[in-house]
């Protein structure tokens, strides 16, 4: 990152900020300061104010940010006080994180492309691709998260549920930003496959929710549970979980612990609800019974596990493995209508109505 690329959030309030910085930080380099700070050294590119219990103090921070040419984002109960500059944009101080990210995400975009149009003699700016390099911000942002979350469930470190937020945040907005085949074609590109795993299944996740036009809590919900799927299998060997080949029956019983492991481990820290740890213990669960670790059939499966369920192994059957090339989306699509009555065929023609109809449209798959 060059020292230009920072944030600078300028918040009275800390517990917030601390959260938005967590999930800003892995894109860029940032750091929080209480408004009664000065103003620092090396102006950032871009910055956040976020100050209500003093709005003159507030004013004087967009004052000082303006004169030093540093685009800011106002979090803000007050009506805006005129357009300053282009440069300045305002959301409401309740806002969720998400639209902030997006907001703040597209800000150091644009402020970024001026800065290059400054600088080229030719007047020239580069904002090609800007969806794609929009999404690799979050994605950086997201693969940053899942990895301290594994690595946390491997260390037996506690795992937090804004931690998880944080992470399920940059995904949802994501798709909502630059749409779920923009979101894979990114997230194909790291290399980690269990990360990129769990962000495309919380990818399709997302898209599918968004699709389902459900509540945006139950969005939120389901792209998280998603996104942690597969944390048990932090815990299972490398040596099995990397195997190039088809596993032993063995190495498959070892395998087929990682809904429990995931579950138990968070259930037993708490901070996450029921129904996250149902999809996190059962979405290898089959609705004819075939499937583990319960065995459970039919309406003993709530639908966010069915939901997950669609997700995970449409994902997982267009992932290239060692052993394998990835599947077209249209072939794993068909294979898994093959799979009825194990999956749900109502949200399987669901899944493919408002997630992949956009992907078989745009790609060759
Ligand atoms: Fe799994
Ligand atoms: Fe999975």
């Amino acid at each position: 990152m060059t020292q230009t690329s920072t944030v600078l959030i300028v918040s009275d309030r800390p517990d917030l900020a601390v959260l938005l910085a967590r999930a800003v930080e892995n894109v860029v380099a940032c750091r929080c300061i209480d408004p009664r700070e000065a103003f620092p050294a090396v102006p950032p590119l871009v910055a956040v104010v976020d100050v209500n219990q003093d709005s003159a103090l507030a004013r004087a921070w967009i004052a000082r940010l303006h004169a030093a040419r540093v685009a800011s984002l106002q979090l803000t109960d007050q009506a805006p006080h005129g357009r300053t500059a282009a440069a300045t944009r305002t959301l409401r101080a309740d806002a969720p994180r998400t639209v902030v990210l997006a907001t703040l995400f597209g800000l150091i975009d644009t402020w970024q492309a001026v800065r290059r149009k400054a600088a080229a003699p030719s007047g020239e700016g580069a904002p090609l691709q800007a969806g794609a390099a929009k999404a690799e911000r979050f994605a950086r942002a997201a693969t940053g998260t899942v990895a301290r979350l594994f690595e946390a469930a491997a260390e037996g470190r506690p795992i937090t549920a804004a931690e998880a937020d944080a992470g399920t945040e940059n995904i949802l907005a994501a798709v909502s930003e630059c749409g779920i085949r923009t979101w894979l074609e990114v997230i194909e590109r790291h290399d980690q496959q269990l990360y990129q795993h769990s962000l495309s299944v919380a990818g399709y996740a997302a898209a599918f929710g968004a699709g389902l036009r459900l509540a945006r809590a139950d969005q939120t919900r389901l792209a998280r549970a998603a996104l942690l799927h597969d944390l048990g299998k932090a815990k299972i060997p490398l040596e099995i979980l990397n195997k190039p080949g088809r596993l032993t029956d063995h190495e498959m019983a070892v395998m087929r612990t990682h809904p429990a492991i995931g579950a138990d481990l968070l259930g037993a820290q708490g901070g996450f609800d029921t129904a996250t740890l149902d999809v996190i213990r059962h979405h290898h669960e089959m609705l004819d019974g075939s499937g583990y670790p319960a065995g459970l059939a039919g309406s003993a499966i709530p639908d966010l596990v069915r939901l997950v369920t669609i997700c995970d192994i449409h994902s997982a059957l267009t992932e290239r493995r060692a052993y394998r090339d990835p599947l077209p989306h249209r072939d794993a699509h068909d294979l898994m209508l093959g799979m009825i009555p194990k999956l749900d065929a109502h949200l399987l023609r669901a899944f493919e109505r408002v997630v992949l109809n956009g992907i078989f449209e745009d790609a060759t798959a």
